[in-house]
């Protein structure tokens, strides 16, 4: 079975490839069919998000397609910023600038719990329309300031109680044992295997 993975991010293409290494499924990128036509990301949740990019890469190229939307969900914040985790802090800021307005808006509210989830959600589109959502999730805390150099985003920032560090100083291989993303593609390796 051939399957497409609607994201233009070769890390989360490799990292879904090594865990389906044993099955039957072949995964495909968006340069394997010619690239795909963007799709806007205005859903209210991470799963609305996600099948719509999904969907729209099923109905372009006729295979089944996966596609994946998650972000940063901190409690303090109400949940904030959430869907909106890569524009959070206007659409070209860096990751960098995205943290300092994270402590900005903490410190602003003074002594709070920092208690924070990463959420991942997958979707599954056949080109028939029938269709699956996974939803999971990896909690932690804010730090008052960034601690490590690897991974991405908002990971210098989340530390994460069972590796006792943030996921910029913990291995790749142990982030994606614990993360939302590794914990969401598992559940989907899960369901296509079934
Ligand atoms: P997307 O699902 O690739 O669109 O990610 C949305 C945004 O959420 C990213 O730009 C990051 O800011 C944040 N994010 C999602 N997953 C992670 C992660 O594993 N570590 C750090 N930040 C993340």
């Amino acid at each position: 079975m051939k399957l497409l993975f609607a994201t233009a991010n070769a890390n989360k293409v490799r990292e879904l490839k090594q865990l389906l290494a044993k099955s039957a499924i072949e995964l495909l990128s968006s340069d394997d069919v010619g690239g795909l036509a963007p799709v806007e990301e205005d859903g209210t949740s991470f799963a609305e998000n996600a099948l719509k990019k999904a969907r729209a890469a099923a109905e372009q190229t006729g295979y089944p397609a996966i596609a994946d939307d998650s972000g940063l969900q901190v409690d303090a914040l109400g949940g904030r910023p959430g869907v909106h985790s890569a524009r959070y802090a206007g659409p070209n800021a860096t990751d960098q600038q995205r943290n300092e307005k994270l402590l900005g808006e903490l410190a602003e509210l003074g002594e709070v719990e920092r208690g924070a989830r990463f959420v991942c959600a997958i979707a599954l589109v056949y080109p028939d329309g029938r269709h699956v959502v996974v939803e999971d999730e990896c909690r932690g805390q804010i730090l008052e300031a960034p601690a490590g150099t690897g991974g991405f985003g908002y990971d210098p920032l989340f530390f994460v109680p069972e590796l006792g560090c943030t996921f910029a100083e913990a291995e790749a291989s142990l982030k994606n044992q614990l993360s939302h993303r590794g914990r969401a593609l598992r559940q989907l390796v899960k369901l296509l295997e079934s």
